[in-house]
């Protein structure tokens, strides 16, 4: 994973748009509602029809999640994006777009008293959405700060019903290389596959992340569910989930299968141990000119430090 700047970080804070009247430009003028921006509807890219969740959004805001740094323009997050099943670059609204985000169906295996398939439109009504305002930090050094609405990941654990003999969650984002140009670069291990401990998916902080802004989740962002694990470098936060398993054995995650030696399972956020390729010491604002330090647990340590007792032994920060 490399850096690549974008002009639009050297945009000044005033010339960028205001994050509650964010919407995807690039959306509203895939769908031609784009000149009358206030009014418009997030749609589905699939159908062009507006999203069925709509009426869900803005969730309630937990407010025991709030940041000491300053939220993130929206369209600064929304258009400098790792997403490489459609391309390598940041620039991966466009050719996002042609994912199909409805119908979606999440598959529930493995480990757990009976498996099942969840409608998407079907779980976001049956598990509450919340809204939690978290730092977020890419493994390449780039940070920003965003209000994520989505389902705590121990709320779905729960209706999920694990056996004693699971271990830990894998979660696998779709296969469709005929949508995602990228999945057709044989060299990457597809789909993309990320994990997590029972123990860390049943801590409070792990969200099933639906929304973003007060809006359903651009398909960019991962679209229509996606992982988030703020003490986590940002590749754990897999997009687009379609199957959702407890395992007994530590699932191989893409990253880990890609390159072992500089992206492992754990990937906790730590300042003092640099990726084998940069220093890990300090971080770029998106959207600014900003570097500022880098916090152990990426600010989270109260919540997750306890997670990695025993664990000593293991690389839990790469
Ligand atoms: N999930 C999938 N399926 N494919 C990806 O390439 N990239 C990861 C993560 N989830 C990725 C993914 C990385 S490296 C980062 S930093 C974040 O998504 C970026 O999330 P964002 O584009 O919403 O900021």
């Amino acid at each position: 994973m490399l850096i690549k700047r974008r002009a639009g970080w050297e945009m000044p804070e005033s010339e960028a748009t205001p994050e509650r009247a964010f919407l995807d430009r690039r959306q509203l003028l895939a769908t031609g509602a784009g000149l009358i921006a206030g009014a418009a509807l997030p749609r589905s890219a699939a159908a062009g029809t507006p999203d069925p969740t709509l009426d869900l959004y803005p969730a309630r805001r937990n407010e025991r999640y709030a940041l000491d740094v300053p939220l993130t323009k929206a369209e600064d997050a929304a258009n400098y994006n790792n997403f490489y099943e459609f391309g390598m670059s940041k620039d991966i609204v466009d050719a996002s777009q042609r994912l199909a985000t409805r119908p979606w169906s999440i598959q529930v295996e493995g480990l757990v008293e009976k498996p099942f398939e969840i409608g998407f439109d079907d779980l976001v009504r049956r598990l509450p959405l919340e809204e939690r305002l978290y730092r977020f930090r890419c493994v390449e050094a780039w940070a920003m700060a965003v209000p994520w609405t989505g389902i705590p990941l121990k709320s779905f654990v729960a209706l999920a019903k694990p056996l004693s003999g699971a271990k830990y969650i894998r979660f696998e984002t779709f296969l469709n290389p005929r949508v995602a140009p990228g999945q057709n670069q044989r060299w990457y291990p597809w789909p993309y596959v990320e994990g997590l401990t029972i123990a860390e998916a049943t801590n409070e902080l792990p969200l099933l992340v639906t929304g973003i802004y007060g809006k359903p989740l651009p398909t960019q962002h991962g679209a229509p569910i996606r992982l988030i694990t703020p003490w986590k470098y940002g590749f754990k936060s897999v997009k687009s989930i379609r199957r959702i398993s407890f395992v007994a054995e530590r699932p191989k995650t893409f990253w880990q299968a890609l390159q072992a030696s500089e992206y492992g399972f754990w990937a906790n956020v730590n300042p003092a141990v640099p990726h084998p390729r940069w220093s890990q010491a300090s971080e770029q604002v998106l959207g600014s000119r900003e570097r500022r330090p880098t916090l152990i647990y990426n600010g989270y340590g109260d919540q997750v430090a306890g997670l990695y007792k025993g664990l000593e032994g293991e690389a839990l920060f790469m």
